[in-house]
């Protein structure tokens, strides 16, 4: 990386329009080589390079799709619990980004405050991931978008509406929205809004419509993509009962499915509750490309992890094609 400054990714500020197009090309073209098993020994870009993953609340996908993206990449990946290390108890966040940054290549983490992986950026010399925190999750978000575009649904009036919690999901579809133009619409009871600046920032592309509406029925209607994700996040769990509550109104059911386009998609970050924020019917439905979303994690992120971690390939890659 000498001589040029390194790139991280916590969120998607700092990317315009054609940079993300140019990375789902890209994670389009590494999906269509694992499909064809033109994974060859040769593709290895991350030969010799580590990754270092911090995972300080609970993981399925996001822990194997990195894992096993590393590892197709060349990569070695080296997963750290939270509790294990203690991120800001055990040692200061600054003196594990300066470490981690002797040992290895890449850091992705997990964690609670947004700020801390702002601190790990600030003081690592090698790329961080944003892999969820409570503020964003904008690898998941990636891969969503990923997939309606792969599927030749993605246009700049596609109406993607997300019908629940205001939450991290939720925040970096907003985010998203200030840099690709779309119309997104959030559903979300009272008290449970998305954050302030990150909606204010996205607020200022004219090119999308961000609406938030807090009638579920009228928000759904004509919707191109129902999207939504568990109404208690992790870390959030003294308020479940309060909030099964709330979002009772909230379940992307029949009913609301109805409202639809007929020709909409149903999309969820997963972990799913049947019975909760998803009926069985529509979760396991023709509707539902749920598991085509959780399935491009890994494609998405490997396309990421060239990027970040060997410039040169993914830049050939982009003047080749
Ligand atoms: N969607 C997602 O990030 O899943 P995990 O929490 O299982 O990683
Ligand atoms: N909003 C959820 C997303 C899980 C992938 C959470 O933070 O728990």
């Amino acid at each position: 990386q000498t001589g040029t400054k390194k790139r991280d990714f916590l969120g998607f500020t700092g990317l315009d329009a054609e940079k993300i197009i140019e990375l789902f090309d890209y994670s389009l073209h590494i999906k269509q080589q694992r499909e064809a098993n033109r994974q060859t020994a040769e593709f290895r870009p991350i030969r010799h390079k580590t990754v270092a993953m911090i995972f300080n609340k609970p993981s399925l996908r996001t822990r194997v799709s990195f894992e096993l993206g590393v590892y197709e990449l060349g990569g070695h990946a080296i997963s750290l619990e939270g509790k294990s290390i203690g991120v800001g108890e055990r040692e200061s966040v600054e003196d594990i980004a300066r470490l981690l940054s002797r040992y290895n290549d890449a850091i992705v983490a997990r964690l609670h405050e947004h700020e801390i992986i702002e601190t790990l950026a600030a003081h690592a010399s090698i790329p961080v991931i944003n892999a969820l925190t409570d503020l964003s999750h904008p690898c998941q978000i990636l891969a969503d978008a990923f997939t309606l575009y792969e599927k030749g649904l993605w246009r700049d009036d596609i109406k993607v509406v997300f019908v629940g919690d205001g939450n991290n999901v939720a925040n970096s579809w907003i985010e998203l929205a200030g840099i690709l133009p779309f119309h997104f619409v959030l559903t979300c009871p009272e008290g449970y809004l998305p954050d302030e600046t990150l909606l204010k920032q996205a607020r200022a592309n004219a090119k999308s419509v961000i609406e938030i509406v807090h009638d579920p029925m009228e928000a759904a209607k004509d919707a191109d993509v129902l999207y939504t994700d568990v109404w208690t996040s992790m870390g959030q769990e003294d308020e479940m009962a309060e909030r099964l509550k709330t979002f009772e109104p909230y379940q992307i059911n029949s009913k609301m499915m109805a409202e639809a386009k007929s020709s909409a998609v149903v999309m969820h970050c997963m972990p799913a509750h049947r019975g909760q924020e998803i009926s069985a019917e529509v979760m396991d439905g023709p509707q539902s490309i749920i598991i085509d979303e959780a399935e491009n994690r890994l494609h998405v992120q490997k396309a990421l992890m060239v990027k970040l971690m060997n410039h040169d390939v993914y830049r050939k890659f982009h003047l080749t094609h």
